[in-house]
């Protein structure tokens, strides 16, 4: 029997102790999937993963020589170094830095998928490093979408459907019904990267980012597979590189 894959379309669709035994993947493509996984491809130390921002504020403040990043409402906050645009985390601003970061929702399901192991971070940058990672694991996967305050959102799953077609043709079995309507809507897109920007752009993210006028972030994470480096959430709770 192959080990099975299956898509959760927003976070409040498990239980943290349903992840145990599990190889989770947390998708929040619009950006913090995609911006931790460009700033650890930056050569940054480590991403140190908060909930709240005050926590963020007292981690930073207690790790000298630390950045400190994220956003609220798709902004960078007062006082933050970095926001959650993937350009900002340049080799020149934050290699061999450690980043204490917190986002709206990808950071928030991310600690939520904790009792998984591994615990990793996916996008569309990193689709392919993260399916051999997971079918190396072998075990059940279990793909999060970080979704928007609690909602699906289709940026989303349109990752999950990119990443869980890979893990089928990698061999695992794909019967839930999440995981197959994920790869549906992916497969309709992935043929033409007209199609998939417009898919990014029409998405509740992409229309967020537009609203704010950063909508070239989109663009920014749409390139299929430009990284090959998977965020792994280690015994520290520290976000790193996985060793392969
Ligand atoms: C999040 O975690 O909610 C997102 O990364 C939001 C954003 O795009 O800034």
């Amino acid at each position: 029997m192959p080990h099975a894959v299956r898509v959760y379309l927003a976070p409040g669709l498990f239980e943290p102790e349903d992840l145990i035994g599990a190889a989770a993947v947390v998708i929040d493509q619009l950006r913090a999937s995609s911006t931790i996984c460009s700033a650890l491809g930056a050569g940054a130390a480590a991403v140190v993963p908060c909930e709240e921002v005050a926590e963020a504020r007292d981690r930073a403040r207690a790790s000298p020589g630390s950045l400190l990043g994220g956003e609220r409402a798709g902004q960078r906050l007062e006082g933050f170094d970095l926001g959650n645009s993937p350009a900002e985390f340049t080799p020149e601003r934050v290699r061999g830095r450690t980043i204490v970061f917190t986002t709206t929702n990808g950071t928030r399901a991310l600690l939520r998928a904790r009792r998984a192991d591994p615990v990793v971070l996916g996008s569309l940058l990193n689709r392919e490093a993260v399916a051999r990672a997971v079918a190396a694991a072998r075990r059940p996967a279990a793909l999060i979408c970080a979704g928007i305050r609690g909602g699906l959102c289709a940026e989303d799953v349109l990752a999950a459907g990119a990443i869980a077609g890979r893990l089928r043709e990698l061999g695992l079995g794909v019967e839930d019904d999440a995981a197959r309507l994920a790869i549906e809507a992916w497969e309709r897109v992935a043929p033409a990267r007209a199609s998939l920007l417009a898919a990014l752009h029409a998405s509740q993210g992409g229309r967020n980012l537009a609203s704010i006028g950063l909508e070239s972030d989109v663009e920014a994470t749409a390139r299929l597979d430009a990284i090959d480096l998977v965020p792994v959430l280690d015994s520290r709770g520290l976000l790193v590189p996985l060793a392969r």
